[in-house]
């Protein structure tokens, strides 16, 4: 069912803006932190860290390895930009409301936000897409968008917003130019980084073999549990998004399932029979490779604000 939408902005702007100084109080860049990789704040200046908790209207998040508030500072070379951060996002599965889920990122935009950088983990449907890989997102797959679960369902938070919001175009190619020239600048190998299609899933169970086929045969590179939300959110506010996925694991897709059938015929005709072993995916193993690759990762946001700045 569509969710009531958010009415006042003013409560939850004031709680953000009486704690920022003069230089913070217009970000220009916004960006969201997946899982294991709210480090980029280390390398925020002159940051103002605020915990959702503190700021009406927001939600908290409850994933384990992901943090709860909002950070502010200046990010990139000489003065630097204003930018605001999401540590830690609203998931669907967490219970939150899909106008809950978004409502940062429209915050975000009346805080004066025009470019809206958005990270994630997510498992890789794509043998030529291994893990450690950042994929640069040119499109995606939203089956709940396709079953009457999209964000924007609903009365419109503002008369000023399209009710049908075209997608064609929803990750920018001018911000996608400036991560791959970044990556450039910073020397990362073009193995480290491949562009592809995110299929968004509600979770908080991962795919069965067959939903990673399934998924696969429809297009998808990648999948995660997040982040579309969000780019829906930001495209109808006006902003300009990209979105970088980390490949954290493989999505488990035997070439073959098992057959218990022939494992059953072959111990009856006393045949040696050695089941496939069934492999699963661990949240812990999704936390570990975010902690390897998230000074990449952070490299790569700040070498974009850079060159944002320079342009
Ligand atoms: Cl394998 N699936 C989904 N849905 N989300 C993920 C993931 C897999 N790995 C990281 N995030």
């Amino acid at each position: 069912a569509p969710d009531a939408p958010t009415t006042s902005f003013a409560p939850t702007l004031e709680a953000i803006r009486s704690k920022l100084p003069e230089k913070l109080q217009n970000p220009q860049i916004g960006i969201i932190c997946g899982s294991g990789l709210s480090g980029l704040v280390d390398t925020l200046r002159e940051v103002v860290i605020i915990q959702y908790d503190d700021i009406p209207g927001f939600g908290r998040s409850t994933v384990p390895g992901h943090k709860s508030a909002l950070a502010l500072g200046l990010l990139g070379s000489g003065d630097g930009l204003p930018v605001v951060a999401m540590l830690g996002r609203f998931h669907p599965y967490e219970g939150h409301p899909l106008s809950t889920v978004v409502y940062p990122v429209r915050v975000m935009a009346k805080l004066g936000v025009k470019d809206l950088l958005i990270t994630n983990a997510a498992g890789s449907l794509n043998p030529s897409i291994p893990v450690g890989t950042i994929v640069v997102i040119n499109d995606h797959l939203a089956l709940p968008n396709l079953t009457g679960m999209n964000p924007l369902l609903g009365p419109q938070t503002s008369p000023d917003h399209p009710r049908f919001l075209p997608l064609s175009d929803a990750y920018s190619v001018a911000l996608r130019r400036l991560v791959f020239l970044a990556a450039n600048k910073l020397q990362i190998p073009d193995s480290a980084l491949a562009e592809g299609t995110y299929a968004w899933v509600s979770g908080p169970t991962y795919e069965t073999p067959a939903e990673g086929r399934f998924l696969r045969t429809a297009g998808a590179d990648v999948v995660g549990m997040s982040t579309v939300p969000e780019v829906l959110a930001g495209r109808e506010e006006g902003l300009n998004v990209a979105v970088l996925s980390l490949v954290t694991n493989f999505v488990v897709i035997p070439e073959r399932p098992a057959s218990i059938r022939e494992q059953v015929e072959a111990e009856l005709s006393g045949t040696e029979y050695i089941l496939p072993l069934q492999q699963v995916v661990s949240h812990e193993e999704v936390l570990e490779i975010g902690r390897e690759k998230a000074e990449v990762m952070k490299l790569l946001v700040r070498k974009v604000v850079d060159l944002k700045l320079a342009g």
